[in-house]
């Protein structure tokens, strides 16, 4: 059965939230046969989509799967690397020690580890991320770009731009990125990514692209310290619950897009890029480093993806890790 149809049948329901639809209409809409329809609406019930069947009166769609599944990503994914290889997870400590131990092993590149739920999830700067069960999307990607190490800095700002562009699109959400990886929605974060390396002294073996998308959790299930700095995806859409494979799978369209191009063209149009969606660039920003704290005003940053902050005195400092406070 040609998965267009259960395309277009999903797009029906959605958009007509409340009515019931015939059989009959379906099948004119849809110009296929009603025992395609009935298939198509079993097979939907197999994945977990609750269609209710009142006599005289026809189907209505009142819930919806809230499972990642590698069929369900899969499922129209017009990629020919990023998503195209899924190893899925229940619970896991984190997708990153997995998809590290895949990339030993020689997996492709554009191999995806997802998780249901991660115990020991990874921040930046040895930070725990909190990934409550079936809340968001915790997912590895393994990439193999042919680049020199001092460049993997570039491949989280791609990530971030691409990210923010599958969100803006698929969610009419606007998004804002911190420097070097965070996206910021009303000033609060919604997504982290951690880009970790295996690499010789002159060549990128592979790159670990882990990324963390608060989607559908709950304002409850923060922990209280950080209630008042990170949101959701869906607590910025008035609580609506959001279809994390659809979204999945839009990031990995954006990504592998914005891939090919760096590839092909370098980096300097995802610098544009993420300066535009950048919240510090021009204004006055302390860098937290390791070696103490930078005041300044962001300026831009490197073809390396450094961040420039213009002390008072005119000085350029360059910024490769901290922690950033607007
Ligand atoms: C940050 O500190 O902002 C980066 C957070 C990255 C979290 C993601 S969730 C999937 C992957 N697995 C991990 O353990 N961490 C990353």
């Amino acid at each position: 059965m040609p998965s267009s149809i259960r395309e277009e049948l999903l797009a029906v329901f959605n958009n007509e939230k409340e009515t019931y639809i015939s059989g009959q209409m379906l099948s004119e809409k849809l110009n296929c046969t009603r025992t395609a329809i009935w298939k198509h609406i079993e097979e939907l019930r197999n994945e977990g989509y609750v269609i209710e069947a009142v006599q005289k009166r026809g189907y209505r769609m009142t819930g919806r799967p809230d499972k990642l599944s590698s069929d369900v990503v899969k499922r129209n994914l017009t990629t020919n690397k990023i998503g195209q290889n899924i190893h899925f997870y229940e619970t896991t400590p984190s997708t990153q020690r997995i998809a590290h131990l895949l990339a030993q092993q020689g997996k492709p590149e554009g191999t995806v580890v997802f998780a249901e739920e991660q115990t020991e999830g990874k921040g930046r700067l040895d930070r725990s991320w909190h990934s409550p069960v079936g809340a968001g999307i915790w997912m590895s990607i393994i990439l193999r770009p042919n680049l020199p190490p001092q460049h993997a800095p570039q491949l989280t700002l791609l990530a971030a731009v691409a990210i923010v562009r599958a969100i803006e699109s698929e969610l009419n959400i606007t998004c804002e990125i911190k420097w070097p990886n965070d996206i910021l929605i009303n000033g609060k974060k919604a997504v982290g990514i951690l880009t970790e390396l295996h690499a010789e002294a002159d060549r990128i073996n592979s790159v670990i692209v882990g990324i963390g998308i608060n989607v559908n959790t709950t304002k409850e299930e923060f922990p209280s310290e950080l209630q008042h700095l990170a949101t959701s995806l869906s607590l910025e859409k008035g609580g609506d619950k959001i279809d994390r494979a659809s979204l999945a799978r839009v990031i990995f369209e954006s990504l592998e897009e914005m891939y090919e191009k760096y590839l092909e063209h370098g980096f300097t149009f995802i610098k544009l890029l993420w300066e535009s969606y950048s919240v510090s660039i021009g204004k006055q920003i302390i860098a937290r480093t390791i070696s103490g704290e930078i005041r300044g005003y962001a300026r831009g940053i490197t073809d390396e993806g450094v961040l420039m902050i213009e002390e008072s005195d005119g000085k350029i400092q360059y910024i490769h890790s901290a922690d950033i406070e607007l």
